[in-house]
């Protein structure tokens, strides 16, 4: 072979793999690791892509360089020379990718399985999937549940995933893990967060009417911050049982908490108020609660109280039966109850003034 012929293929070869770098590399294709496992997996990833590039590169230079060189002229219309095989190349061309495909499945078996090993305090974590929102309870803790995934740092975690209803998927990017929610099944995902932050809890598994909406948060603390809100919650939830509710009688405060409540518990992914800033459509619109209960006959708070902890009692015609999550009943302390219904009391009330 002529030295030119190298030459002009190592040129090729460059600029083929340059271009396929600055693909790779420019645009910001993957979010930024918040966990060991992600960074493991993305090691696999670059480990991949690198391989892909310098093979890239070689055919690239390879096919260029023929479709100039060897191209035939407009008046030939002879068959071209008859080839035999080359047993040296085609050893070479089998080898090389077999070694490659092998490499990779050795380095991502490795991935998999430090990914699946659960240190000795790991934080169990359960996580709760239903038309269209998210629980997660922590049972080492007492009865402490939170619709936002609290966790801390540089803990090993693991997900014990439950469905209510139908298959979702438990996916946050920066943790770069996907896990389905089967109904009757228990699936786990095993989470060692490294970086403080605040990160999106997505569905992944198109899961009916809300499902682009089915939406939470993971928010990664200090083991000191995990700690002090754990306690909190547990306090919380012990005197919550006891008080019995009378709140919502004071104003803004009152109002303030059943607000938290309202949006903690993801109610705007299905529902539009206008005091909340909610837009959701798939479930009846409660700015209209207070023409809803006229319809119904029943008294405004009673009604709003009805239709949260049993809300196939009434339903308003035109939205679907069944839709509504029948356990906020459960998951909602008292007070909590109490605040939400106060709260859609007053906002109602001020909606039909205004
Ligand atoms: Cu749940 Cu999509």
């Amino acid at each position: 072979m002529r030295r030119g012929s190298i030459l002009a293929l190592l040129g090729i070869g460059l600029v083929a793999g340059g271009v396929a770098a600055a693909v790779a590399i420019l645009p910001t294709w993957l979010p930024e690791p918040a966990s060991r496992e992600a960074g493991r997996i993305f090691f696999v990833f670059w480990f991949t892509i690198v391989i892909c590039i310098v093979i890239f590169s070689l055919v690239a230079a390879v096919m260029i360089y023929s479709i100039f060189k060897f191209r035939v002229r407009p008046d030939d219309h002879e068959d071209g020379p008859p080839i035999h095989g080359h047993t040296g190349l085609e050893i070479t061309w089998t080898l090389i990718p077999f070694v490659l495909v092998t490499s990779i499945a050795i380095v991502s078996a490795i991935v998999l399985s430090r990914n699946d090993a659960q240190a000795q305090d790991t934080l169990r974590v359960n996580v709760t999937a239903q038309q269209f929102l998210w629980t997660f309870s922590y049972p080492d803790a007492k009865n402490v549940t939170s619709p936002v995934l609290r966790l801390p740092e540089d803990r090993s975690v693991e997900l014990y995933i439950r469905s209510e209803d139908v298959i979702h998927s438990f996916w946050v990017p920066q943790f770069s893990q996907k896990e389905d929610t089967v109904p009757g099944l228990v699936t786990q995902l095993h989470i060692t967060p490294d970086r403080l932050g605040t990160f999106p809890v997505v569905c992944t598994e198109l899961c009916g009417l809300g499902h682009a909406l089915m939406r939470s948060q993971a928010i990664v603390m200090t083991p000191a911050a995990f700690e002090k809100w754990l306690h909190q919650q547990e306090k919380g939830s012990a005197g919550s049982s006891t008080t019995t509710g009378s709140s919502a009688t004071n104003g803004s405060s009152a109002s303030a908490a059943g607000l938290a409540v309202f949006k903690n518990n993801n109610c705007a992914s299905c529902h539009t108020l206008s005091a909340a800033n909610a837009t959701g459509t798939i479930g009846p619109d409660l700015d209209k609660l207070a023409s809803y209960a006229q319809q119904a006959h029943q008294p405004l708070a009673a009604f709003i109280h009805q239709s949260i902890v049993d809300p196939n009692a009434y339903i308003q015609s035109g939205y679907p039966k069944d839709l509504m999550p029948t356990n906020f009943g459960q998951s909602l302390t008292k007070t909590q109850l109490n605040a939400l219904v106060g709260f859609l009391v007053q906002s109602s009330q001020q909606s039909k003034k205004g």
